[in-house]
Parts: C-alpha cells; sequence; structure tokens
C-alpha cells in the first residue's frame, strides 16, 4: 500500500473494545475461582473491574471507541437452576450500561464466556441436556430485565475453544481430554441454546432500535507447513471440520442461520503443522525458532492478516449475514509488532469490506491486560497495561492504545 493511503470506514461503523467477566472482574464464584495458571496467577481479583467498571469506561472514552463488548456473567445472577435474577448484581450491571450509553458508548453483551455457575458444572456443564433450558430461563429474565439497555446480544463466545479446551486438550476445567463425542455433544447443546436464545431475543425486542443477535465462531485456518506432508496434511483437514465446520454447521446450517442476524468473528490467525505438531509458541516453541521457520507469531499464535480478508470474504459469502469482528488482537510486549499486526489485519478487513462484505464493527481484543485463562496473566493483549504487582491495579495507556485510538476517533486507518 502507498505511503499516505488513508483507509476509510463506513460512518456508523463500530469501533470497540472486547473483555470478559472471569478474565476482567474478579470476585466471581465460577469453576475458574480455584483455577491456578502457568503462571501462578489466579483470577479471583483479575482487575478488578467489578469495583473499577466506572474508571474502565472512562478509559474507553479516552480511548475514542463508541461500542464495547462485554460479558455479563450467569453465576452471579442466578444461585440455582429458575431462581429469579439476583437484585443486587442485575443493579450493577445496569449502572454499568447505563453509564455505557452516558459515555455514547454501544454495548454487545455476550451471554455465555468460558464459564458456568458452580450447579451447572457439578450437573454436568452442557454436557447435560438440562442445561439448554435452564440457560434459556435465565437468559430470558435477563433479556427482559435489561430491556432498554441492550441492543446487541451475543450469544456464545467459540464455543469450539470452549468445547475444545475443556473436552479434547484438557485445558479448562474439568480438564479432561479426547472425548470427542462429548466435545460434539456440547456443541450440539450450545447450538440448540443459541437457537432459543436467538427467538426469545427477538420476539422481546427492545425500545432502544432493531435488536441484534448472533455468536461469535474463533476463525482458524489448519494448514501444513509442508505441503507434501501427507500427515500434516491429514490432521489440517480434521481441525478445519470439528472446530470450523462442525461448529458453523450446528450454529447456521440450512434455514438455523434465519435465526440470528449477525455472525460474529473472532480472528487471530492460523495454526500451520508440522511433524504432527503445532508450530505456535504456547506448542512449546520459542517465537525466535519460530520466526526463523517463517512463522511469524505474537506470543500465542501464528499471524496471517491475509486470512483476515479471506475469513470475512468466505464467510460472508456462505452465510449472507452482516459481521461484526468481535475479536482480535495481539499478545506481546513488543508494541511495534502490535501496531504493524493491527495495520495489517484492518487494512485486509478494508479489502473484504471494499469486495462487498457487510462488516458493522470491529473489537479490539483487549481493553486491558487481563487473566488469560490457562496462562494467567503472562500474556499482553490490552490497550491498556494493568500493572499487577501493585495492590492498585493501576492501568496506563500503552502505544498501542493512543493508536487505536485514532483509528476511532478518525474512522479510518493511515498507511
Ligand atoms: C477468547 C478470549 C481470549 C482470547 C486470546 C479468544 O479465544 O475469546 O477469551 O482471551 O481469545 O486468547
Amino acid at each position: 500500500m502507498k505511503p499516505g493511503t488513508v483507509l476509510r470506514f463506513p460512518p456508523h461503523f463500530l469501533w470497540g473494545v472486547a473483555t470478559a467477566p472471569t478474565q476482567v472482574e474478579g470476585h466471581i464464584s465460577n469453576e475458574w475461582t480455584h483455577f491456578v495458571a502457568r503462571d501462578g496467577g489466579t483470577c479471583r481479583v483479575a482487575c478488578d473491574n467489578y469495583h473499577r467498571y466506572s474508571e474502565d469506561i472512562e478509559w474507553m472514552t479516552r480511548l475514542g471507541v463508541n461500542a464495547c463488548r462485554m460479558g455479563i456473567e450467569w453465576s452471579r445472577l442466578q444461585s440455582r437452576p429458575y431462581a429469579p435474577l439476583d437484585q443486587t448484581e442485575l443493579d450493577r450491571y445496569c449502572d454499568l450500561l447505563d453509564r455505557l450509553q452516558a459515555a455514547g458508548i454501544v454495548p454487545m453483551v455476550v451471554l455465555h464466556h468460558f464459564s458456568n455457575p458452580p450447579w451447572i458444572s457439578s450437573d454436568g456443564g452442557w454436557i447435560n441436556p438440562a442445561t439448554i433450558p435452564a440457560f434459556v430461563d435465565y437468559v430470558t429474565k435477563l433479556v427482559s430485565a435489561l430491556r432498554g439497555r441492550v441492543r446487541l446480544w451475543n450469544t456464545f463466545n467459540e464455543p469450539d475453544t470452549y468445547a475444545s479446551c475443556t473436552y479434547l486438550l484438557g485445558e479448562f476445567p474439568p480438564f479432561l481430554k479426547w472425548r470427542l463425542k462429548i466435545f460434539r455433544t456440547v456443541i450440539r447443546h450450545m447450538a440448540e441454546a443459541h437457537l432459543k436464545i436467538c427467538r426469545v431475543i427477538r420476539e422481546q425486542g427492545d425500545d432502544s432500535g432493531p435488536v441484534e443477535v448472533g455468536f461469535s465462531k474463533n476463525w482458524t485456518f489448519f494448514q501444513p507447513y509442508c505441503r507434501t506432508s501427507p500427515w500434516d496434511h491429514c490432521i489440517a483437514a480434521v481441525s478445519h471440520a470439528a472446530f470450523n465446520r462442525f461448529v458453523l454447521h450446528h450454529f447456521l446450517g440450512g434455514d438455523r442461520k434465519e435465526s440470528s442476524t449477525f455472525l460474529g468473528l473472532n480472528y487471530y490467525g492460523r495454526v500451520r503443522f508440522r511433524n504432527c505438531r503445532p508450530l505456535v509458541p504456547v506448542g512449546g516453541m520459542s517465537r525466535e525458532t519460530l520466526a526463523q521457520m517463517g512463522v511469524a507469531c505474537d506470543d500465542m499464535f501464528e499471524r496471517h492478516p491475509p486470512g483476515m480478508e479471506l475469513a470475512v470474504r468466505q464467510l460472508y459469502q456462505k452465510y449472507h449475514l452482516p459481521i461484526y469482528v468481535t475479536e482480535h488482537g495481539a499478545a506481546s510486549t513488543d508494541e511495534a509488532f502490535r501496531e504493524r499486526d493491527l495495520r495489517q489485519n484492518l487494512a485486509a478487513l478494508h479489502r473484504a469490506m471494499g469486495g462487498g462484505a457487510e462488516v458493522r464493527g470491529f473489537f479490539y481484543w483487549s481493553l486491558l491486560d487481563n487473566f488469560e485463562w490457562q496462562f494467567g496473566y503472562s500474556k499482553k493483549f490490552g490497550l491498556l497495561d494493568v500493572d499487577f504487582s501493585d495492590a492498585g491495579l493501576p492501568r496506563r495507556m500503552k502505544p498501542l492504545g493512543e493508536i487505536y485510538r485514532k483509528v476511532c476517533v478518525d474512522n479510518s486507518i493511515g498507511h
């Protein structure tokens, strides 16, 4: 791209930041409460966003965003199946939503992001079909209680990541491995709940404008490192079938897609396999070794900016649903690397839009450094730095935050 080029985004495009309750709020009782991550961190206090949400909204204002993707934590609101919602916790979320509205920030509310109330987990979690009506009951009550405050609903965040980390890779509680049948059951149950919730949300409507509902699919390209390796081809094909095709089929296949009004896309990059091993830093190889092999990674995954264009184009062509990029971000302490990554991915997104894909918004993962599940606090995805060694958990704008601010305020990206 020529220097001086400015890529403009459409008017009313949503520029946001994304977070999840277990990763930022702290003081939560779910299956993560007693979990100790690889770096020794726990989510018990996290970023203490539970108490500091108004300060974090002020930071969002400083970042110039007009949207935010946030979760509401089921375990806070119901103490048992079919219970009335806890009024104190509900009031807190209402206050948060009102402050967002006062700041001109549109919320997209995620209903399930890798966590469940303890009474759901102890009863089999999403393996148990009884979880479906229990969740639908909770959501029905929540949607009605938040009437007038939320117009954008995101039912499930990355069902494939949740089900694979929990039941195939043994990384999320209850740490089970290679239970393929369970993986498939969990996806089916989540998809069934998604369809029911879409109906509930559409029927209830909202006074603040047309409601939108969808789920977030984590899209990863799976590829062999070496085109001539049959085993690596095979692993890539099986991964694609299990994590991409199977999940999309259950959520959006056939007339199921009529239930959603949008598709959320979480895009980070790709995974290539060599001798049946994934070439990613979290798979035990150093970033330097990978870089020598031509595999450019952040601290987690291989980056693949052209894939942003391809994923958006392909998904739009296939489903014809408006797309929100509900997550994209890079984990690194190298801010120049993160800036390049952001610029290249936004340019790719812009190309996909120029090619006709309807994209309504982009949410950077994440507002602030936070509890990165099995990895704890060592992965730095934030636009804001949080000093976890200081009990006051002070936030500070990072260089990438300033860059993202300019993108949001200008509604464009300059090269
Ligand atoms: C998840 C986030 C996570 C991020 C970075 C996504 O898969 O939705 O919760 O922190 O990726 O790994």
